[in-house]
């Protein structure tokens, strides 16, 4: 039997897609699943270590397989890295799913992430490459979402209330 989400999360890495994710799964008393995590545990190495021996083209073929696998296997909440909206075929996998996009403005970005060198594309001259990011990918965001909360100066707890009630 193929199963189905009951809600996807995408939006940008450090949103909260994981906190936010558990305590919606809690909420609506189902499983909580993270592509991110399955490609870990299924390759053997962390994803920086995935983007640093085999590049980021590699890094999306592995996550579109991930992200196929897990919208037909999982039928609770599920969270997807925050690039893998870059890839056509992985968008186009998400048309007929509730789909919640997480959004943050830049300075949300920067504060709740920082210099953190275990997000391979953020390791250097992280505002500049928030910026970039940002442009490039809010349209994608938008594009897969049947939903939208913006979680500037929000708690976890009050997004995840917010994304029920939009459910
Ligand atoms: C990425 C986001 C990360 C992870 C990888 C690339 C991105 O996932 O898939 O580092 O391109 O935005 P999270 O959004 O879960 O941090």
């Amino acid at each position: 039997m193929t199963a189905a989400p009951t809600v996807v999360l995408v939006g940008p890495m450090g949103v909260g897609k994981s906190t936010v994710g558990r305590l919606l799964a809690d909420r609506l008393g189902v499983g909580y699943r993270d592509t991110d995590d399955d490609i870990v545990t299924a390759q053997g190495r962390t994803i920086a270590e995935i983007f640093v021996d085999d590049g980021e083209p590699a890094f999306r073929a592995i996550e579109k397989h991930a992200v196929s696998r897990a919208l037909t296997e999982h039928d609770g909440v599920l969270a997807l890295g925050g690039g893998s909206i870059l890839d056509p075929d992985t968008r186009a996998l998400l048309a007929g799913h509730r789909v919640l996009y997480l959004s943050m403005d830049v300075e949300e970005a920067v504060r709740r992430t920082g210099l953190n060198a275990a997000r391979p594309l953020l390791a250097v001259n992280p505002r500049k490459q928030w910026r970039e990011l940002m442009e490039a990918r809010r349209a994608l965001y938008e594009g897969v979402a049947t939903a939208v909360v913006a979680t500037d100066r929000r708690t976890p707890e009050e997004v995840t209330q917010i994304a029920l009630d939009a459910l």
